[in-house]
């Protein structure tokens, strides 16, 4: 029999990329959504990428008890991967109570039903701003957590300790936290990606919607960090490697190969760049000028942050392996694919 594996959020950026990969490993879906903080686009790209036209639906907030109760009553699952959840930095700084409920409440309904529901496995989608501004780079799963700068990043270090202390005290779920370093790029098929709303907070969205003209000019904050070039280090992951990160931690909790009741993973290249290499990369991978300007710095911001990813490496039995320059040819090839349809 198939497993069935419960993708929370999973109309969005990363859910619509991980759904893919695990259809096409074979598992069944179920896919949730609140829609948002996003529209049908990137779900009807999966079924077209797919070619399955059957990926059950749910359209419910998972803040909701009731309706996660529901979902869990009516369906067998195997494995969730919860990513519903608000992340937009700035916001969750102006407006905390919505973050804390929201990402909060959510994961702790999940949690609840599918431990009431003989669903065992529970893959949480972490981020690599939990080790704040580290002493040493690269970081390890064991370099210390830093307290967050924001509660988006707040969110992300108590729901890690919420699914550390459920692990621990109730014997039947196991779970995975997948520390993402910055996920960037599309699909291949141009079909899924990033959809920001408003003005993009995000370095590789800003860069798309400039080249396209959407947007005037690039900012780039800061080129007076402590770094080679002056501009910030960044690890950057496809997006497509990054969910197939996914299909190998759930696969290995669903197969009994865990070592521990509850691992952590980061999921990055290992590889720094900075922030103005990734923009040459992105001009000539896609042969064309961006129009770009040195800003002042943006508050919060830290200079340098990369993986040691030798524990997804070794543990999981996965790498990234997607070249820079299709990471960046895939996220222009999305961004004119979004302008062809307006
Ligand atoms: C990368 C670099 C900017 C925009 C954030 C969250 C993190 C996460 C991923 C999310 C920085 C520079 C950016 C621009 C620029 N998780 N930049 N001009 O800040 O590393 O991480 O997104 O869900 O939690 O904090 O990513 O893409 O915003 O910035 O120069 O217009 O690009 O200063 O150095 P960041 P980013």
């Amino acid at each position: 029999m198939k497993k069935c594996v419960l993708v929370s959020g999973g109309a969005g950026f990363i859910g619509s990329h991980v759904t893919v990969e695990l259809i096409e490993a074979g598992y069944d879906v179920i896919v949730a959504d609140n829609m948002s903080n996003c529209d049908m686009t990137c779900f009807e790209g999966v079924k077209k990428i797919t070619g399955r036209e059957d990926i059950p639906f749910i359209k419910m907030d998972f803040r909701d008890a009731v309706a996660t109760e529901l979902l869990f009553t009516t369906n067998k699952v195997d494995a969730v991967i919860h990513f519903a959840a608000f992340k937009a930095v700035g916001e969750s700084v102006s407006e905390p109570l919505k973050y804390y409920k929201n990402n909060l409440t959510s994961f702790m309904n999940v949690i609840e039903s599918a431990k009431a529901h003989g669903c065992s496995n529970i893959l949480f989608s972490s981020s690599a701003t939990v080790y704040g501004e580290p002493e040493k780079l690269p970081v390890t799963e064991e370099t210390p957590r830093q307290p967050a700068t924001s509660p988006y990043g707040n969110t992300k270090t108590m729901c890690e300790d919420i699914l550390r202390d459920c692990v621990k005290a109730y014997p039947e779920i196991k779970g995975i936290a997948l520390r993402y370093f910055n996920p960037i790029g599309a699909h291949p098929s141009a079909l899924i990606g990033e959809l920001p709303r408003g003005i993009p907070n995000n370095l590789v969205p800003f860069i798309t919607q400039t080249a396209v003209g959407k947007r005037e000019c690039l900012s780039v904050f800061g080129d007076d960090y402590p770094t080679p070039d002056g501009t910030c280090l960044r690890d950057f992951i496809d997006v497509v490697d990054l969910a197939k990160a996914h299909v190998f931690a759930v696969r290995r909790m669903l197969e009994g190969q865990m070592k521990k009741d509850y691992e952590i993973y980061n999921i990055g290249t290992g590889t720094p760049l900075s922030v103005m290499e990734l923009i040459k990369g992105f001009e000539k991978a896609n042969n064309l000028k961006l129009n770009y300007k040195i800003a002042p710095r943006r508050t919060g911001d830290i200079s340098a942050l990369w993986a040691d990813p030798t524990l997804a490496n070794k543990e999981l039995g996965w790498k990234a392996e997607r070249r820079i320059e299709d990471t960046l040819a895939a996220a222009w090839a999305w961004e004119k694919h979004l302008a062809s349809k307006e």
